[in-house]
């Protein structure tokens, strides 16, 4: 039988009528049997709704478009990025798991530039140096914003790591607040050196500190970097084409990241990565953990017809992880165009959003509870704290447990405002406990699955067209904004008269 995405819906109809609650009861083994583990990462889909003949026919899916052969081409450095020619080699960054002569080039490359991070990152400790300030946006922020803050200690370490990515010159105004311009040191993160917010923000910063003299740079257009900000080579560092900017923050583009956390924390995220590429490189699809993520997007996407995907954290540290995963997977996913040039005939992406618990169980689970639409989760917990609160962690993973269980399970009321209805799937992640290693782990999952449900979709998950118009139109938008021409689109050019007339001058 021909496993497409449409003959998924067969099997949902089938299901239609089953709650989630009574699929479990009839199969309790699927509580321990749908359960993967990897190194510190357990997940558990007993909560998803498909039964085993659905997740058959997902699994076959994945055979039917070669996942593991497409896997094997990420790795191998072949042009994935088929729209752009380039190879997405962020797997080198972290791991040798490929014998392909590019893969073992970029994995020096990049290891002679870890080396190059420590050179720096020492020579800044020898200074007077206490603040870090690093610019950048999208993919130069904000993997290395989540690593930062998830694993720092409660006390900022040799340096208080700051992030600006707005151009909203109030997010300056308060990072740069309180900071003192002959203690504080400048990353500037861009991948292309060419985002006009990054250079704005730049530049302010160079006013600020006076000099270049403590700016850094890592970039793919060192050049660029370097005569834009008048930074000695020295204080450029690489990245590369065959990298993309949401797939970097193993890169040089990590190095806010060793500079709050230190290098050796910077290698065991990246250590933690390598370990589960292998796994993802190596399990067969019945067993691969990224594999069944992407399985369980694509059930809850285009069999069930879900618009979107929440991931809720239950470990503050990681609060800023929805907002990465909405980069790492609307950016990759948001596509209509298949590989081909072809359109899409099944939906992709959905909206992915989130919050920390149980801070959202006190904003909107109502909705998620009682609402019409029903929203999957990506449910994360850590298993063991580090804080000294052994009773509020209990708390917050009986608040984790019981949020699955009554979401999945629902509860009867003949009063239909105190009713559950149930239904709402979950998959349960737990990590043993939150590390360099766990973290670098997980975040690499996500990466994987963001591209095995590209291989599934038929689109690429590595270019980025759709942000290029608004660029493009707001950069054209900044002489009308001055007064010195009209904007051409009727609408924008009542709302630059607007803006002009009530800006002061
Ligand atoms: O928003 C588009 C984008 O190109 C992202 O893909 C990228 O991560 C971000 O802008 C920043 O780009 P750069 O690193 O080139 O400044």
């Amino acid at each position: 039988m021909n496993h497409d995405l449409a003959s998924l819906r067969t099997h949902a109809r089938r299901l239609q009528s089953t709650p989630l609650a009574k699929l479990i009861e009839s199969d309790p083994a699927r509580a321990s049997e749908l359960a993967m583990a990897h190194g510190p990462l357990y997940f558990n889909f007993a909560r998803q709704t498909y039964d085993r003949q659905a997740l058959e026919a997902l699994i076959e899916l994945a055979r039917q478009r070669e996942v593991g052969r497409a896997m094997q081409r990420l790795f191998d450095g072949e042009p994935v990025n088929v729209t752009e020619g380039r190879a997405a080699l962020h797997t080198a960054l972290r791991g040798d798991h490929s014998s392909a002569q590019v893969a073992r080039d970029a994995h020096a490359t990049a290891a002679a530039t870890r080396a190059r991070m420590a050179q720096l990152i020492d020579g800044l400790a020898s200074t007077d140096v206490t603040d870090i300030v690093s610019v950048g946006i999208g993919g130069s922020d904000l993997g290395p914003r989540l690593v930062a803050d998830a694993l720092r200690d409660p006390l900022p370490g040799r340096f208080r790591v700051h992030f600006l990515s707005n151009v909203d010159g109030a997010a300056a105004q308060r990072t740069l607040a309180g900071l003192d311009p002959a203690r504080t040191a400048v990353v500037l993160v861009s991948k292309t050196f060419s985002t006009q917010e990054t250079l704005l923000n730049g530049e302010i910063l160079r006013q600020w500190l006076g000099s270049s003299d403590r700016i850094h740079a890592v970039s793919a257009n060192p050049g660029r970097a370097a005569a834009a900000f008048d930074i000695a080579p020295e204080r450029v560092l690489p990245m590369w084409d065959w990298v993309g900017g949401r797939y970097s923050l193993w890169s040089a583009v990590g190095l806010p990241i060793a500079l709050a956390l230190g290098m050796d924390r910077f290698e065991g995220l990246l250590a933690g990565a390598a370990q589960f590429d292998q796994h993802a490189l190596q399990a067969p699809v019945e067993g691969n953990i990224a594999v069944r993520h992407a399985l369980t997007a694509v059930w809850n996407r285009n069999a069930l017809g879900h618009a979107t995907q929440g991931v809720m954290v239950y470990d503050q540290r990681l609060a800023l992880l929805p907002a990465y995963l909405q980069q790492l997977v609307m950016e990759s996913l948001g596509k209509t165009a298949l590989l081909d040039g072809g359109t899409v005939t099944e939906d992709s992406v959905p909206v992915w959003w989130g919050g920390a618990g149980t801070d959202v169980q006190h904003s909107f689970f109502q909705a998620l509870h009682q609402g019409t639409g029903i929203v999957p989760l990506d449910l994360v917990g850590t298993i063991r704290n580090d804080d000294p609160y052994a009773q509020n962690h209990l708390a917050l993973m009986s608040n984790l447990l019981a949020q699955a269980q009554a979401l999945a399970n629902g509860q009867h009321s003949d009063d239909p405002h105190r009713a559950y209805a149930g239904g709402r799937p979950s998959t349960m992640i737990l990590l043993d406990a939150l590390t360099p290693q766990s973290l670098g782990a997980l975040i690499a999952m996500y990466e994987h699955s963001v591209y095995v449900q590209s291989v599934l979709w038929g689109i690429n998950a590595f270019d980025q067209y759709g942000v290029e118009l608004g660029k493009q139109l707001a950069s054209g938008l900044m002489p009308a904004l001055q007064g010195q021409e009209q904007a051409a689109d009727p609408v924008t050019r009542a709302l630059v008269e607007r803006l002009n007339a009530r800006r002061p001058s």
